[in-house]
């Protein structure tokens, strides 16, 4: 299982699209039916769809997986009674499969059968995805839900989060400890350190200052740049997180403290708490579709 891509539906995709591609640092992918695709340099057909609508929310957050994982999926998903419908994807890469609501309305699409394309050059362009992030009013019950339904596994809790993973990467998502239930980030991944440190300095050029780092977190040992984009949501520029073995130990906040002062392992950036938040409020999810009654 792999995360893909992020669906956005916005009032002026074609401005957000100008801005991921033209500053950011994403390459188009083509234009459907008024559904803006970007990619990176990686064999995802696209990892950012900016579809029009009159309010912005987030349409789905997409993982790409074989027919054996979607099986498990449909049964133990209709065993939770969470709202799902078979889905035959229209976006590029195509596929089929499963779009579920989480407890706390985050939409997931789980896609077999899609395609990949041949990977571009561009030692700027984001890799891929590593992880979409959301904001939780319990993010530990999340943890559990997509444990016991999804299959995930809980790689590392701190004071702030529940990370989560789906494949060897230490997470591809997490619940944010946040009262709310919403869009936390979307972060990008850039082939190595020196293309995120360009990438803040290309921000730099069109007089984007980071709302937080550069740093190196803690849990995933990645490094970072956040930025609330101009159309909304936060993004980040990150290095790869780390891999962990099955059975890595599930860190407790306690495995996670930090000394005075240090809420990373550089220490060298500010962080701008309020902005960030405000960004991250922004982004809800919303369900397009009726759910299908359960399997069995
Ligand atoms: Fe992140």
């Amino acid at each position: 299982m792999k995360l893909r891509s992020i669906e956005f539906a916005l009032p002026d995709p074609a401005a957000a699209a100008a801005f991921m591609i033209d500053v950011w640092g994403m390459a188009p992918a083509g234009m459907v039916g008024g559904t803006h695709y970007l990619r990176g340099s990686g064999t995802f057909p696209y990892l950012v769809a900016l579809a029009p609508a009159a309010d912005e929310f987030v349409r789905s957050t997409t993982f790409v997986c074989d027919d054996a994982e979607l099986a498990g999926l449909r049964t133990r998903i209709a065993h939770a009674g969470w709202p799902c419908r078979d889905v035959i994807s229209n976006d590029l890469g195509g596929g089929q499969g499963l779009i579920v609501e989480l407890p706390e309305g985050e939409i997931l699409r789980f896609l077999a059968g899609t395609a990949e394309v041949a990977p571009i050059e561009g030692r700027d362009l984001p890799v891929k995805l590593t992880h979409v992030v959301f904001n939780s009013i319990d993010a530990e019950a999340s943890g559990h839900a997509v444990e016991q339904v999804l299959g995930f596994r809980v790689s590392d809790r701190t004071k702030g989060m529940v990370f989560v993973r789906c494949n060897d990467s230490h997470h591809s998502t997490a619940f944010a400890r946040a009262g709310i239930a919403s869009l936390n980030h979307v972060a990008f991944e850039m082939a190595d350190l020196d293309a995120v440190m360009r990438g803040i300095g290309r921000m730099r050029d069109h007089r984007h200052a980071p709302a937080w780092g550069p740093g190196r977190h803690g849990p995933g040992a990645n490094v970072y740049a956040y930025y609330i984009a101009p159309f909304g949501p936060v993004i980040e520029f990150s290095t790869a997180v780390e891999k962990v073995p099955a059975d890595y130990r599930t860190g407790e906040p306690d495995d996670w403290t930090w000394p005075p002062n240090r809420i990373d392992q550089w220490g060298i950036s500010d962080k701008d708490f309020a902005g960030l938040r405000a960004a991250e409020e922004r982004f809800k999810f919303k369900r397009e579709w009726d759910a299908q009654a359960p399997a069995g």
